[in-house]
């Protein structure tokens, strides 16, 4: 098991009886990366919370607030797992800047469906890369991996939750095809409140 995505790696001076010095350093890595996701994850949920606009805003800015919470748990059972482990959960954000494999949140004021398409892929990346540390967690510690199997269950219903705004009748994703947030905000249909105010614009420069 290996996992190269932590630029300061850990050196445990002790661990969990029955695993490895060098598994536990390899799992102290392995979790941190998820422990700057899922801090990552809980900051772009609240900012999304506060930049939505439009029809939908009171629907989609109260679903949010129970996901930021059940995140915010998955980041305190993922840094005290770490602790646990004997290493040195790292939760400040220029550690967390530094050292992550994405960028920031691309979308500020926006749309709900806009937001929504976005916070798609959000979520899909988080799972994805949450799916291969639970693979890597599987052999050294199955304790971590439990873990890692119960946020990836509440992370893939959260994104459940996202799609159902984006599916349509017969079961496609608007979404489907995009790489960027950008990308997947574009696909979202004009907004009534939007639309409305383009209309007004529009007359009012006639
Ligand atoms: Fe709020």
């Amino acid at each position: 098991m290996s996992n190269d995505s932590s630029a300061a790696r850990q050196r445990t001076a002790y661990t969990i009886p029955g695993i490895s010095q060098s598994d536990a350093d390899d799992l102290v890595a392995l979790l941190q990366d998820r422990l700057n996701a899922l801090n990552d994850l809980a900051l772009t949920l609240k900012h999304i919370h506060w930049n939505v606009v439009g029809t939908h805003f009171i629907a989609v800015h109260t679903m949010l607030d129970p996901q930021v919470d059940a995140v915010r748990l998955m980041v305190d059972d993922t840094a005290e797992r770490i602790a646990t482990l004997g290493g040195s959960p790292i939760g400040t954000p220029g550690a967390l800047v530094a050292n992550r494999s994405w960028d920031d949140y691309s979308l500020g004021r926006a749309t709900a469906l806009e937001h929504l398409a976005a916070l798609d892929l959000v979520y899909g990346g988080v799972i994805e890369s949450h799916r291969k540390a639970i693979a890597a967690a599987e052999e050294p510690d199955p304790v971590s991996q439990d873990m890692l199997i119960g946020q990836a269950k509440l992370l893939e219903q959260y994104q459940w939750f996202v799609r159902a705004h984006l599916e349509s009748a017969d079961g496609r994703l608007t979404t489907a095809g995009a790489h960027t947030e950008q990308q997947a905000a574009d696909t979202a249909p004009a907004d009534a409140v939007t639309a409305a105010t383009d209309s007004t614009s529009g007359q009012a420069s006639a």
